[in-house]
């Protein structure tokens, strides 16, 4: 929708942003603590900082949600998506393995 391939549509927007904050509330129990050291792409960090990658999977969640319902047309969508944007890279420096 951002890139201008499929035509603006709010609901399908929101949708996905309410996905991602659903997601990250079952994120919780998506890194349980026989996952650290795994054949996956998240750092031992996460174990090690349990509260603060919570606390990130809980503002993200918070986030994505809040967005969704601020979405009126495209513009509204990509100042949201830019804002939900800074949560990815920064939990993905400190928590998830480089692409090799
Ligand atoms: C709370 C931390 C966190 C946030 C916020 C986050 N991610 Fe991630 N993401 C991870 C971790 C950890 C992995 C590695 C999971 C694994 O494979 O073990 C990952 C993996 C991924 C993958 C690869 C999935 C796969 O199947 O291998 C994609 C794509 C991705 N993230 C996209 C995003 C996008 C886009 C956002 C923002 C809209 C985002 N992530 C926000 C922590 C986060």
């Amino acid at each position: 929708m951002i890139e201008g391939k499929q035509p603006f549509n709010a609901d399908a927007a929101k949708k996905v942003l309410m996905t991602f904050g659903e997601t990250s509330d079952k994120g919780k129990g998506l890194w349980p603590d026989t996952s650290k050291g795994g054949d996956h792409s998240s750092l031992p960090a996460i174990w090690e900082n349990r509260a603060d990658f919570d606390a990130k999977l809980a503002k993200f969640s918070a986030e994505s949600k809040a967005a969704a319902a601020k979405i009126t047309d495209l513009d509204s969508l990509k100042a949201q998506m830019a804002e939900i944007g800074k949560n990815c890279g920064g939990c993905h420096n400190t928590y998830r393995k480089k692409a090799s």
